[in-house]
């Protein structure tokens, strides 16, 4: 039996696995088994409930043609417009309460040329969310609109409140979609925009959680929990021990100094033959800064340091579930960075998978050490045709483009186009930062191939993109996204309320789904 046990620990076999709902290492008692307050459902109808809420989307002043309301109270609103003076451009929005026999009615601006849908339902969901009667929301012109005004609503109304006690937990009333056309906005919806906002709100939720709820075994749980019977998929996990004979030393290093045992997940999604396009996250469950410690202020909000890895397993998770004819693998470079007296020290120096050597000068700049297995791996075993990386990398990148464009960088202009068509389609922007030799500089290492910080001045997003670039061959289509700018809103946006944003699934989603192999 002793030797069983013996020989069980040396091939890194845990004989009992760790339970993983609830923190292994701390108290283990569960601040909430309760989920989000319920969100509104969402309903499709050629006409409004007599008692909801009415929000109305216009693009100028004059009312759209077909409304759910009688020609009495439109001629009320009418006079209303005039005298408020709304002209129903983008952002324009006037609340007129107790109106035409309805709890109030909301008017709403986008642009007559590029209206956004989306972006006006979700200006509803925020302004109608202290009312507990049904919401309507009218003025699409089709079903597409209809169903991107469903996805907004959705993203709009999200929220994370499942730690606050004594919450109601009573179903919301609907929100129903206006217009001709239900049932084609209704297969729209099911079909695909549906697993968008679900995949938002899954990314949402992991950033949200506290860092003892979300650490890398349990982020894996989460993951493998909502992919359960999804055609297609297959997820792939290798913890520590398997690291170690890998090799990968830069990101079992990051997460030395914690007792949370850090993981590499492989989610392959495969809806198409051929090379997959890889998408490759930085899952930082907590950054504390490692022994590099981090001052206090703000540092809670290093729980959402897994953004990026959320991002790009929750697109999978949209890719699979609408079942999207593209190959994907999503990867998730998860592990803790904590000080601890196994933790790795400044002048450390690590090897990665691929056999390079780093000279860490910071345990604080650890999302490129566990990139850099990451993307090794990934090349080494799947051989994709691009590789996109998405981080919340440096706070450089935030000063520089602060919290409407998140940070790219590509060797190429192919790529770099290629991203900003898909940031333009989905609404998630970006702005592309260069890479420049000089800045390369800055992490040379005198005394291993790299170093993964520098104190030149260098800029930081653009050092840590190079870092990020020395794994990445030339002849591979690469872009590498900085989201920590974005991953989290101060104040809200109509699609997200402040807090956790999703930011990249949406992008990322509309990326699969337009570049193929070859293309
Ligand atoms: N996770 C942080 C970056 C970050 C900062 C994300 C603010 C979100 C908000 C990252 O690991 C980090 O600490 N970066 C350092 C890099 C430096 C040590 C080279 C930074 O930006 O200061
Ligand atoms: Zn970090
Ligand atoms: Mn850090």
């Amino acid at each position: 039996m002793k030797t069983a046990l013996i020989a069980a620990l040396l091939a890194g076999i845990a004989l009992t696995p760790a339970p993983v709902t609830a923190q292994t290492v701390g108290s283990g008692v569960a601040a909430t088994n309760a989920q989000n307050s319920a969100e509104r459902p969402i309903l499709f109808a050629a006409s409004a409930p007599a008692d909801a809420a009415l929000a109305i989307v216009m693009t100028g002043a004059a009312l759209p043609g077909d409304l759910p309301v009688d020609a009495s109270t439109r001629t009320a609103l009418e006079a209303a417009i005039a005298a408020e003076k709304f002209t129903g451009e983008a952002g324009d929005k006037l609340l007129l309460r107790g109106f035409g026999g309805r709890p109030s009615v909301l008017l709403i601006g986008t642009d007559a040329a590029r209206p956004d849908w989306a972006t006006a339902a979700g200006t509803a969901a925020q302004e109608l969310s202290s009312t507990n009667a049904p919401v309507a929301v009218a003025g699409a012109p089709d079903s597409t609109a209809m169903a991107q005004m469903a996805l907004g609503y959705t993203l709009g109304q999200y929220r994370f409140d499942r730690y606050k006690s004594g919450r109601e937990d009573r179903p919301a009333a609907p929100v129903t979609i206006v217009g001709a056309g239900a049932d084609a906005a209704r297969a729209e919806w099911t079909g695909r925009q549906t697993h968008l906002a679900e995949a938002v709100r899954f990314t949402r939720d992991l950033q949200s959680e506290p860092a003892s709820v979300i650490y890398p075994a349990s982020f894996v749980e989460r993951t493998r929990a909502a992919f359960a019977r999804v055609p297609g998929v297959t997820i792939e996990v290798l913890d520590e021990a398997a690291m170690r004979r890998l090799n990968m030393g830069a990101l079992v290093g990051v997460g030395q100094g914690s007792p949370r045992g850090s993981r590499l997940m492989l989610v392959t999604y495969r809806g198409a033959e051929g090379p997959p396009l890889a998408l490759v996250g930085k899952g930082i469950t907590f950054d504390s800064g490692g022994i590099s410690l981090k001052p206090n202020a703000g540092m809670w909000a290093m729980k959402a340091d897994m953004s990026g890895a959320a991002a790009v397993v929750a697109t999978a998770l949209s890719l699979a579930k609408s079942r999207a004819p593209v190959h994907v693998v999503a990867v998730a470079a998860l592990a803790e960075n904590m000080p601890g007296d196994n933790a790795q020290r400044p002048g450390d120096v690590v090897r990665t998978f691929g056999g390079q050597t780093i000279e860490i000068r910071s345990t604080d700049a650890e999302g490129r050490l566990v990139l850099a297995d990451a993307i090794q791996y990934t090349i080494d075993r799947r051989q994709p045709f691009a590789l996109v990386d998405i981080a919340t990398l440096t706070g450089s990148v935030g000063a520089a483009l602060g919290s409407e464009y998140a940070g790219m960088f590509a060797r190429d202009d192919t790529t770099a186009n290629r991203l900003a068509a898909a940031a333009e389609t989905s609404g998630e922007a970006l702005w592309r930062l260069p890479l420049h030799p000089t800045y390369a500089k800055a992490i040379k290492s005198d005394i291993a191939d790299i170093k993964n910080s520098d104190a030149s001045g260098a800029p930081g997003a653009s050092a840590g993109a190079h870092f990020i670039a020395h794994f990445v061959p030339e002849t591979l289509p690469w872009a590498h996204l900085d989201i920590a700018g974005v991953d989290w809103r101060e104040s809200s946006a109509p699609l997200t309320p402040a807090g956790a944003s999703g930011f990249g699934v949406r992008l990322l989603d509309s990326l699969a789904r337009q570049w193929r192999p070859g293309e």
